[in-house]
């Protein structure tokens, strides 16, 4: 039987962590994993994101660390540097979920370029520079997740740039899953269906957020990904929704 014993000690990075998915799986892991003794937490400065940082210090078992970068993931420079602090100070990422996003839904007619290449480089092309430079850097991930999203999987009218982009990080997260299982890494997608959050209400302004799923649902699938159990779990693309 293989051995489902977790690692002794390891460290997390979740883009995205001022609030809603990222924030949930950031407070998770801080409650629930004994072998956690790092999360960097990364979004853009904010007030929600000082709150958010107050309250996973707080969380933090005693020895815990919770690391703050304010960065904007549009800015490949910045997400360069951030991984180089990162690997200086502190070594190495073992749990990477990249889960930041960013969308802003307009008929195709009205979609403005310069939105459509910021859309792709926050939702596809940051989660890419983050792998791609910390593996240059010797980083040895145990787990990488990659928060796609079922509108990946299905354009919807209305979101061509955020659809397309979702679809891409289906199909690398695909590349990365057979490139990197040679150094022992999983990777997974998630696509998640309607979750109650900001960026759902950007998306679906009247809907009531008590009649879809939760932050803490998507969550819970990546905390048990992250789990002895999840490394059963085959599957490229798993699609979570209600
Ligand atoms: N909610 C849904 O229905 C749904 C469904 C499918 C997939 N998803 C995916 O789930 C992931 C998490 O989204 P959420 O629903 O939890 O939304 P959310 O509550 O609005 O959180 C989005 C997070 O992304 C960060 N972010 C956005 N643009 C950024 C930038 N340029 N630089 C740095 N950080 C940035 C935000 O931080 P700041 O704005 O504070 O910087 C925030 O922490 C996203 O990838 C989203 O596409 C959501």
């Amino acid at each position: 039987m293989p051995d489902a014993t977790p690692a002794p000690s390891r460290t997390l990075l979740v883009t995205g962590a001022s609030r809603g998915i990222g924030l949930e799986t950031a407070r998770r892991f801080l409650q629930n994993d004994p072998a956690l003794t790092k999360v960097f937490t990364l979004a853009r400065p904010s007030h929600d994101f000082d709150d958010a940082v107050a309250e996973l210090r707080a969380l933090a078992r005693p020895g815990v660390e919770v690391v703050r970068y304010d960065v904007d993931l549009g800015d490949r420079a910045a997400v360069i540097d951030v991984v180089d602090r990162v690997a200086a100070e502190h070594g190495n990422v073992d749990l990477l979920v990249n889960n930041a996003g960013y969308t802003k839904p307009v008929p195709l007619q009205q979609v403005d370029f310069a939105d459509f290449e910021r859309t792709i480089a926050v939702n596809l092309y940051a989660p890419f520079t983050f792998v791609q430079e910390l593996l240059r850097r010797g980083n040895r991930f145990e787990l990488i997740v990659n928060i796609a999203s079922t509108a990946g999987i299905n354009g919807r009218s209305g979101w061509l740039t955020y659809s397309a982009s979702k679809a891409a990080v289906i199909n690398m997260s695909e590349v990365m899953r057979s490139e990197l299982a040679i150094y022992g890494t999983r990777v997974a997608c998630i696509s998640p269906g309607r979750t109650a959050t900001a960026l759902r209400r950007v998306l679906a302004p009247d809907e009531d957020p008590a009649t879809i799923m939760q932050p803490q649902d998507v969550a819970e699938v990546i905390e048990m990904l992250a789990s002895p159990v999840g490394r059963f779990v085959d599957s490229a693309n798993l699609v979570v929704r209600q």
